[in-house]
Parts: C-alpha cells; sequence; structure tokens
C-alpha cells in the first residue's frame, strides 16, 4: 500500500521548466510585450464592475460572449470551455478519456513536450508516432495505431512545437475521416498561422480545437486558454473541471483583451512581420540550418556547434531553448520572436559567434 498512486511513484520527479534567467528571455516563445500595460485603465475600469467576494460574476456571461464573437465560425458559448491556459484543456481532456491503466493518447514527437506530462498526470500512457526526418508522417499507420483498442485519444499539434510547421490539410482530414476517437487539434499558434479547423467542428462530432491566449495575447503568465468542441463533448469535459476554475480577476482581464483585441492583433501582425526579417537574416548565415515557420519562433540548427552557440548566448545574455532531444532535431535550437532590439542582440551574437569560431 502507497500513499499515492503507484504510476505517480514511477513517473520520476514532477516536470520542471528549468530555463536560463537572462535579460533577452527568446526561450518559451512568450511574448516581449506585458499585456497589461496596453489595457490597464480599461482593466481597471471594469474590475471596478466587478465583485470579488462573490463566485459568480456577470462578467463570465460577457466573457462568453466576447470570445463567442472572437471565435467567430458560427462557434456558440456551448461549444466552449476555458481554464488555466491550453495546458489545462490539455490536462482535463486526458482525464476526461481515461478508461484504464492501458488506455493511452497519441501523439508525435518531436512535439509538444508537456502532452506526456499532463497525460501521466491523467495517468495515461502516451506513444508517439515520429516524424520523419522531412517533418511528414504517414497518416495510415496514424490512424491504426489511434483505432487501437486501448487508444484514448489523438492530439496533434497544429502548427507544431518545437518545429513549427503545419501538418498538410489532406492527413488531418485523413485522420478525421477515419476514426470515431477523439482527436485535439492544438491550436496554440493560430493567431500566428491562420490556419484553423474550428469551421470543421460541426462535421466532425468527435474534434476538440484547443487554443491559447499565451501566445497571440501576449497573456502567458495570465493563464488562459479555451477549448472548442459539440455540445456533447464539452459537457463531459466539464465533468473532470473544478467548478470556479478560472478566477474572475482572470476573466475580467481576459475581457477587456478581448474588447480590446485589435492592439492584440496588430502585435501578432509586427511579430509575424520581425519573424520574417528574423528569417531572412538567419538564412543569409551560412552554416545555419533553418526554414519557414507559422509560429512566433525559429528552429535551427548550426550542426555539431549548436550546444557551443547555446553557450555563448547564454554569456550574451541571451537563453534560448534546446529542442535537440529528438534525432531528426539532432543539434537543433529554437528562439522566439522578441522585440526588434532583441532579435538584433540575437543575430548580432550569432554572428559574432560565427567570426570567433570560424572552421
Ligand atoms: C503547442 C503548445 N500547446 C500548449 C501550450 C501551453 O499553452 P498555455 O500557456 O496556454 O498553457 C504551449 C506552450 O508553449 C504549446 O507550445
Amino acid at each position: 500500500m502507497t500513499l499515492f498512486r503507484q504510476d505517480l511513484l514511477r513517473a520520476g520527479p514532477p516536470a520542471d521548466i528549468s530555463v536560463p534567467r537572462k535579460k533577452h528571455m527568446l526561450c518559451l516563445n512568450e511574448s516581449p510585450l506585458d499585456p497589461y500595460r496596453s489595457i490597464d485603465e480599461a482593466f481597471h475600469e471594469n474590475l471596478r464592475q466587478v465583485s470579488l467576494n462573490r463566485y459568480f460574476s456577470p462578467v463570465t456571461g460577457e466573457l462568453k460572449k466576447a470570445l463567442v464573437d472572437y471565435v467567430g465560425h458560427g462557434v456558440t458559448g456551448k461549444n466552449l470551455l476555458w481554464g488555466n491556459g491550453a495546458d489545462d484543456m490539455l490536462f482535463a481532456c486526458f482525464l476526461a478519456v481515461k478508461e484504464d491503466n492501458q488506455s493511452f493518447v497519441l501523439t508525435h514527437a518531436p512535439s509538444y513536450f508537456d502532452y506526456s506530462t499532463y497525460s501521466r498526470a491523467a495517468g495515461l500512457n502516451i506513444r508517439y508516432q515520429n516524424f520523419k526526418p522531412d517533418l511528414s508522417f504517414d497518416e495510415k499507420e496514424y490512424i491504426e495505431i489511434l483505432n487501437s483498442a486501448d487508444c484514448r485519444l489523438g492530439v496533434l499539434c497544429n502548427p507544431n512545437n518545437p518545429t513549427g510547421h503545419l501538418l498538410s490539410d489532406d492527413q488531418i482530414l485523413f485522420i478525421l475521416n477515419n476514426t470515431k476517437k477523439p482527436v485535439i487539434i492544438d491550436e496554440t499558434y493560430f493567431e500566428f498561422s491562420g490556419k484553423t479547423w474550428i469551421d470543421r467542428i460541426r462535421d466532425f462530432s468527435h474534434l476538440i480545437i484547443v487554443r491559447s491566449f499565451s501566445k497571440s495575447f501576449s497573456a502567458a503568465g495570465v493563464r488562459f486558454g479555451y477549448l472548442v468542441s459539440a455540445p456533447e463533448n464539452v459537457e463531459e469535459i466539464r465533468k473532470v473541471q473544478t467548478i470556479f476554475n478560472t478566477s474572475i480577476l482572470v476573466q475580467t482581464f481576459v475581457l477587456t483583451m478581448l474588447l480590446n483585441r485589435q492592439i492584440f492583433l496588430g502585435q501578432v501582425r509586427e511579430t509575424i512581420a520581425l519573424k520574417q526579417q528574423m528569417f531572412a537574416e538567419m538564412k543569409k548565415i551560412s552554416g545555419l540550418k533553418t526554414w519557414a515557420t507559422f509560429t512566433n519562433f525559429q528552429t535551427f540548427s548550426i550542426g555539431e556547434k549548436s550546444a557551443a552557440l547555446f553557450e555563448h548566448l547564454k554569456n550574451s545574455d541571451i537563453a534560448i531553448r534546446d529542442v535537440g532531444a529528438h534525432p531528426i532535431l539532432k543539434n537543433h535550437l529554437r528562439v522566439s520572436i522578441g522585440s526588434a532590439e532583441q532579435n538584433n542582440c540575437f543575430l548580432e551574437a550569432v554572428k559574432d559567434f560565427f567570426e570567433k569560431n570560424q572552421p
């Protein structure tokens, strides 16, 4: 008899995001802009109307309306569920689908690391289908695993973190057409890619879209994410959430962001423009390999010397992410798009590294 679940005891230490704390934090795909600074007065005005001593607030209804309006595509309040970031929505889905100790979730590798963190927390096993070196995958094999008896859910990260690429529409369609199992499409980077499958939730009753306010709305610290699916799925997933899982303070802040969304969507456009500049500059550096991404980050490699470059950047007060754990991304690093100034610092430091480390 143990105090806690056997699988937790076997699982090793809890997840720990260890990133260096540097002046230029380009490691977690955050925005360089604090959303509070853009909407502080409007937020305080809205907050004055709210009673924080109460469990319920009219803000919840207003937020639902504003989110429905933002999401569009004929989505209604019954299609929506929100929580403490996209992570929380993933966790809720994992909890809601787990059947027994054989149950597993299927996703790709390399993909978002914390699918494994939250499947483990929910007591679900996880299986990976590897992307091929050209980032394609075999959709027939994916379907075979997804439709096997113990697989409870498929997760497609689109665009995918940490590669930044979009999965092919035909392959996603093939998957949706050939399974009855729930399929999550993680659209955390939707506003950067412009690509969504929300318009297909009426066609596919097993489709669940997960989105975040952490990236495009610059609000990683606020913690707000939502999912969109058929009302009957939303009803089931709601059963694993705590009743007041998103504070009225957060709801008021998110409502204010949505009412001022032009500011944030403008910042997304600026980030995309900065990313294109960054991409063009990175492509000019001979010996550096990168590719177009549909997110707010670039993944790249300089081969064997990537680890040394990572250290050089750290010493230049710049934190980026080592994403080289999976064989197809061996020696790869990921840099988030920051402000123009931060991106310049990054590029200068990379060029400096090449100058000091001529072959
Ligand atoms: C693909 C993907 N999904 C989900 C998340 C988590 O987002 P949130 O901050 O809304 O929990 C991230 C964060 O980096 C991500 O990259």
